[in-house]
């Protein structure tokens, strides 16, 4: 049986993704940087955020703008990070969440009606993109007919992004750090004119709540406020996009799970806790040591920026039995797909709702779902990015 990365060769550096091992923890001369690949490791590093820490920007060659920093408690350590954090936190309860059912529903209806009677189909463009945007732009409070300005931007700078180029000191990852930030300046103005607008017409959505909020008895500076908005609305979609996109990717390489999960819907949760396993979306985190720490036996200094890969050490074979295997009704399956620890993805209950919808919709939808090989999905390139940035389907035999 091929396996979905050997059939669309994954990232062919990446030996993990196909049973080799370099062990826990390797040094990537390439970019000069220590990777924590297995499981216990990846777990240990994560659940340490004291040693571990995600304040890692002032370590990487190239500077980034202090502004694109404020306010973002993805890249601050307890206790800052948990004071922000509760902020948006109370939005994703499961019970706010499941709120969000008949809309979601009714978001996918209407753009699977837009794909009905077509022969050809690009889901990520019509479907796994669209989706998750127009959810978490509702939450916001952001009108979906003021997305143009953002629609696909966010998606370009990551396409365009070697999720490296940050690691690297030369010429051409500056140059490719700095139009990221260019394309970038359009999201943050926009974000600005949204938060201008809720300042005048306040409303009951998570930018309004953000223009009220405050942090130790102080309200969040406008740079926050962007920054908070930004990170909500870019880790709240594309990571969503790849997750729908490498499920169908998935079962299209797997027939029998396939048709498993088509006769017996109540596999759609569990097939997308291993979509994420196998194909992990975010499968690179990156921590800083903030003492001299020993690591799968290998000793590594302070102040040394490390690669944590949840990708990498979701397919140990001391976890995960038969890990190359996608198996839609694994059970238990502890993946690292949405992180660990302080950091735990704050949108895993939605994007897992999320999933569920628009999978059984598509399934409901489409009795025929298959890749064309003259017309192959495409990868997003940044090695620490694994899914479908495109995915041409065929919907007849
Ligand atoms: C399948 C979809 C998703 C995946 C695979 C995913 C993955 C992750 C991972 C691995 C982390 C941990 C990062 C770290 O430890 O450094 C994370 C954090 C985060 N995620 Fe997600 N995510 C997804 C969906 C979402 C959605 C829908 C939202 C927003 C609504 C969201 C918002 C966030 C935020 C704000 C953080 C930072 C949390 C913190 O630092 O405290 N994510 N996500």
């Amino acid at each position: 049986m091929v396996t979905v990365v050997e059939r669309w060769n994954i990232h062919p550096f990446h030996s993990w993704l196909r049973g080799i091992r370099p062990g826990p923890v390797h040094y990537n001369e390439e970019i000069g940087l220590w990777n924590v690949l297995d499981y216990e490791e990846v777990h240990g590093v994560l659940n340490d955020p004291k040693t571990f820490s995600s304040s890692t920007a002032h370590l990487a060659p190239v500077t980034i703008d202090e502004e694109f920093l404020e306010g973002d408690f993805a890249q601050m350590d307890p206790p800052d990070q948990t004071r922000y954090r509760k902020l948006v936190s109370k939005a994703f309860t499961p019970r706010v969440v499941a709120q969000l059912e008949p809309r979601i529903v009714e978001i996918s209806r209407n753009l699977l009606d837009a794909m009905e009677g077509k022969e050809r189909v690009e889901l990520v463009e019509e479907f796994a993109y669209p989706l998750p945007v127009i959810v978490i732009a509702e939450l916001l409070g952001i009108p979906t007919g003021d997305l143009e300005v953002f629609k696909k931007q966010a998606f370009r700078i990551i396409e365009q992004l070697n999720g490296y180029s940050f690691l690297y000191d030369d010429e051409e990852a500056q140059r490719t750090i700095e139009a990221a930030v260019d394309k970038f300046r359009p999201m943050v103005d926009f974000m600005r004119g949204q938060i201008a607008d809720r300042r005048k017409n306040p409303g009951d959505d998570l930018l309004s709540h953000l223009v009220a909020a405050e942090v130790d008895g102080h309200r969040l500076t406008e740079n926050e406020i962007v920054t908070i908005g930004n990170l909500m609305l870019v880790a709240g979609h594309i990571t969503t996009t790849m997750l729908i996109g490498n499920a169908v990717a998935c079962l299209d390489s797997n027939p029998d799970a396939f048709a498993r999960v088509r006769a017996d819907r109540s596999l759609v949760p569990s097939m997308l806790d291993e979509t994420l396993r196998t194909l992990t979306p975010s499968a690179a985190l990156s921590r800083r040591t903030t003492a001299d720490v020993e690591i799968g036996g290998v000793g590594i200094p302070a102040e040394t920026m490390i690669l944590v890969w949840p990708g990498a050490a979701n397919r140990d074979p001391r976890r995960f039995p038969d890990p190359e295997t996608f198996d839609p009704g694994r059970t238990p399956n502890p993946h690292l797909g949405f992180g660990h620890g302080v950091h735990y993805c704050i949108g895993a209950t939605l994007a897992k709702l999320e999933g569920r919808i628009a999978m059984n919709a598509l399934l409901d939808r489409f009795p025929v779902l298959r890749t064309d090989p003259d017309d192959p999905p495409r990868f997003f390139p940044s090695p620490d990015i694994i899914g479908t940035a495109s995915l041409p389907l065929r919907t007849h035999e």
